[in-house]
């Protein structure tokens, strides 16, 4: 899950490298790098950590050219630093790579006793020394990495530039994304069309197994057969601007006042507002007919499935199986023989998740995806795209995408509650009526942010925090406690209220906050229950509910933010805003680096 960049053109490269390069920071930024030809020779610069750190290496030492090739990595085999940094070089070859070869030990021994000499704890080194074989061997370079491709195990996009071929760009997939960009006398490999916007809007995806070689005129195609083949040709509609935080401080502060919009958007796309009844496309499939659904999706994608089966379950009589993408397919789960399988996620580019839609596929289930960037592998490969109109989410941490996936399975479930006859028309109404009102709801939500920003304070102080719920709160209390810990680094878990006393109430004492997410809903009084418990043990409780629910609660608190009354189908939407707010002010107190929290990447394309 790095990003990838390469230009063959005319026109000085390196600062657009860098441009694209940004746009790609979304995939990785513990390092980044660039290689070009100055004067037919390869050249490259790196840097340790930011892009900005790379700016700055090549403001003191620039690099010329027509041609290069640009990465920003996500770490996972040699810890960020320079020397790991790709691209990777020999004299002959440079090279950038996403993904994992899976046998770079054997293929590193192999090339260690043939003499190579290697600079780095990666496993992408593998490849540049062993097209450098095939070279100092006498082939070409388009014959060498004919011959070294086969050799690689495992997932990968690469993008290749030979010394002395200033005409010359190889890129090969096979797992990884990497699509070709067509310009005006010029060509380009990128990981995404985001990253070929500002120069093309006119790109070819490779299929699996393919490989490209690039002049500035022309883009010969090959697949794993080695036949010469032709992919289709297609205009994107990512726009070549690069999204602004505009007056906010981050981008996740921006992308969560954005929802009252972006969820009213999507709203409107899957409802007949007037009407009051959901619209959706038409679906390869009759959910009256359907015996059970299979969910897979990773981190906060997977909460929001999540959320689905409660309301599939409830709403649509409809059986649901969820599963983490990373666990699904290795559970050799029988499938039905009419089954639907819906996978989420907002990049449509994470490896299990992509793996669990292959997995479904081969297990003749109907494919639905729920996606927010319309043009990525995961929208290509299911039968049937409800995309999540949710914008451009640059955030790491993800907030507006997750309440658009909520939106869009919320619509779904009443749908597939209609096809089944489990809901009437009345009651269609009522829960389409209680949805319009979603985005009025939000705007009062992020109204809480001046309480939730002093309660940050005491929250930046401590070292453990817990968040309980019940029903889709459960869900929610396991989103809470993700954000929290992965932009303020502090502990965090989520229980199911009721299991607490299984096990984690050990850990009650007055040091710890306790989070309890309990709206006015049908299992309030159970919760009010365990929090009564945490209250016995000294516990701190921060209890989030609403005007009826704070009304009812007897209990002391150490504070209650307090949320209007609405229809239980909506309360996770509503309820995701205060929890995003307190991890986020959380996160400002501790001072850490919010839209791009350490260890992590937006788009996870590694298993
Ligand atoms: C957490 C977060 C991640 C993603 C997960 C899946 O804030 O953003 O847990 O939800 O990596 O990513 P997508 O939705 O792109 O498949």
């Amino acid at each position: 899950m790095c990003g990838i960049i390469g230009i063959v053109g005319t026109a000085p490269v390196a600062d657009r490298l860098v441009e694209s390069l940004k746009r790609l920071e979304y995939r990785g930024y513990d390092s980044a790098g660039i290689a070009t030809l100055e004067k037919g020779h390869l050249s490259r610069r790196r840097a340790e950590g930011k892009l900005r750190n790379l700016d700055a290496v090549l403001r003191e030492a620039p690099l010329e050219g027509h041609i290069g090739i640009g990465h920003t990595r996500w770490a996972t085999h040699g810890r960020p630093s320079v020397a790991n940094a790709h691209p990777h070089a020999t004299t002959e070859v440079a090279v950038v790579h996403n993904g994992i070869i899976e046998n770079f030990r054997e293929l590193r021994d192999e090339l260690l006793e043939s003499g190579a000499n290697f600079e780095s704890e990666t496993d992408t080194e593998v490849v540049a020394h062993l097209v450098t074989r095939e070279l100092r061997g006498g082939r070409g370079p388009v014959d060498a990495v004919a011959a070294a491709l086969p050799r690689l195990q495992g997932a990968f996009a690469l993008a290749f530039l030979f010394d002395g071929e200033e005409n010359l760009l190889i890129g090969a997939r096979k797992g990884s994304p990497l699509a070709i960009g067509y310009g005006n006398g010029e060509m380009y490999l990128g990981s995404d069309a985001i990253a070929l916007a500002p120069f093309t809007d006119t790109i070819s995806y490779l299929d699996d197994g393919d490989w490209a070689v690039l002049s500035t005129a022309s883009a010969e195609i090959r697949n794993s057969a080695n036949a010469r083949v032709t992919r289709a040709v297609q205009k994107t509609t990512t726009g070549s601007f690069l999204v602004e935080k505009g007056n906010f401080r981050h981008f996740m502060a921006k992308e969560m006042h954005e929802q009252p919009e972006v969820v009213a958007h999507t709203l409107a796309h899957y409802l007949d507002m007037a009407n009051e009844t959901v619209q959706l496309p038409e679906l390869p499939f009759d959910f009256a007919r359907l015996e059970r659904v299979s969910i897979a999706a990773c981190g906060t994608a997977y909460y929001a499935g999540l959320v689905a089966k409660y309301w599939f379950e409830r709403f649509a009589r409809l059986p649901v199986e969820i599963d983490v993408a990373s666990e699904f397919r290795y559970r050799e789960a029988p499938l039905p023989a009419n089954g639907l399988s819906i996978v989420i996620s907002q990049s449509g580019e994470t490896a299990d998740t992509l793996a669990s839609l292959r997995y479904a596929r081969q297990e003749g289930q109907h494919l639905l995806a729920v996606v927010n960037v319309p043009t990525s592998t995961i929208a290509r490969e299911a039968d049937v795209v409800l995309p999540t109109l949710a914008g451009p989410e640059i955030g790491v941490a993800s907030t507006k995408a997750f309440t658009c996936q909520l939106a869009t399975l919320a619509a779904l479930a009443v749908a597939a509650g209609r096809a089944r006859g489990a809901l009437s028309t009345e009651e269609e109404r009522s829960l389409v009526h209680a949805l319009v009102e979603v985005p009025r709801l939000m705007n009062e939500a992020l109204s809480l942010g001046g309480d939730i920003e002093h309660l940050a304070r005491s929250f930046a102080k401590t070292q453990d925090v817990l968040y309980l719920g019940r029903g889709t709160s459960f869900p929610l209390a396991l989103e809470g406690a993700l954000k929290l810990k992965e932009i303020s680094y502090i502990h965090a878990e989520g229980y199911a209220a009721g299991e607490l006393k299984h096990g984690p109430i050990a850990l009650i004492d007055e040091k710890m906050p306790v989070v309890v997410i309990a709206p006015h809903d049908a299992v309030f009084e159970k919760t009010m229950s365990n929090m009564q418990e945490v209250a016995a043990r000294g516990g701190r409780i921060i209890l989030l509910t609403d005007t009826s629910g704070a009304q009812k609660a007897s209990l002391e608190t150490e504070a209650t933010l307090v949320l209007p009354d609405m229809h239980p189908l909506v309360a996770p939407l509503v309820y995701a805003i205060p929890i995003q707010l307190l991890a986020y002010h959380t996160a400002v107190v501790m001072g850490t680096d919010v839209d791009q929290p350490r260890n992590l990447a937006k788009s996870v394309t590694v298993e």
